[in-house]
């Protein structure tokens, strides 16, 4: 994956591969930027660079290394503050608009989505990745289930910007458990022609092609789950 960008209105958001499949994000109005997520410092200094941004803050979604390990390099060297996903969640004021941070526990027992209304735009870190979503490693499957159902009562139109590319294997488990479903098997075709939509879909698309979105109980998300684990 190569950095995409998005232009809604005023602000463009940057999607920055780090790591081995990791994805940071940039916020972007009039020069100024937020980032969200910082699993290595190298390529947000890089695009800071060659976009001329002035980094004002990290919102961090949670304290994986994979999504922190470059944030103190960041910190350090540019001056700028940091939030921990325990801050407590609600709206902050930023960059013109607002930004609404939502507790959704799971994948961790602390975990951290960001919101962005007037953007449409929500990044889920590892608690909804492209067509799954995160392992449970902290938080309960009853929580994870609940964090799920709140991400879906957002606009349908909403696009969703996950911390992984996993959608190859995302969309092969959402096939072995719905075999013969058109949505699933179209996103995984266009996966080979157009990556970026494939990734980074609406939630309309989600809930249509994502199986934790699709299943009615905590007992059924809890199979589905452990299902996942061992596919
Ligand atoms: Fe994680």
């Amino acid at each position: 994956m190569q950095t995409t960008r998005f232009q809604i209105g005023d602000f463009e958001v940057l999607a920055v591969p780090v790591l081995h499949d990791n994805v940071v994000y940039l916020v972007c109005r009039d020069g100024k930027a937020v980032l969200i997520d910082a699993g290595e410092a190298k390529p947000v200094f890089q695009t800071l660079e060659k976009e001329n941004l002035q980094l004002l803050n990290i919102l961090i979604t949670h304290t994986h290394y994979d999504h922190v390990g470059g944030c103190r390099a960041i910190v350090d060297r540019l001056g700028v503050q940091s939030t921990s996903p325990g801050v407590e969640a609600g709206e902050c004021p930023m960059l013109g608009t607002v930004c609404r941070s939502i507790s959704t526990p799971g994948h961790m027992a602390v975990h951290k989505i960001y919101y962005f209304p007037e953007l449409n735009v929500l990044f889920t870190g590892d608690t909804l990745i492209n067509g799954a979503c995160g392992r449970l490693l902290g938080g309960t499957a009853r929580q994870l289930f609940s964090s799920l159902r709140e991400i879906c009562g957002l606009p349908d139109d909403t696009r969703i910007l996950g911390g992984h590319d996993y959608l190859v294997d995302n969309m092969e488990f959402a096939l072995s458990v719905e075999p013969g479903n058109a949505n699933m098997q179209s996103r995984l075709d266009l996966y080979r022609t157009d990556p970026v939509a494939a990734i980074f879909a609406l939630l309309a698309e989600e809930k249509k092609t994502n199986p934790f979105l699709r299943v009615d109980t905590v007992e059924e998300f809890t199979e589905l789950r452990k299902q996942k684990d061992s596919f």
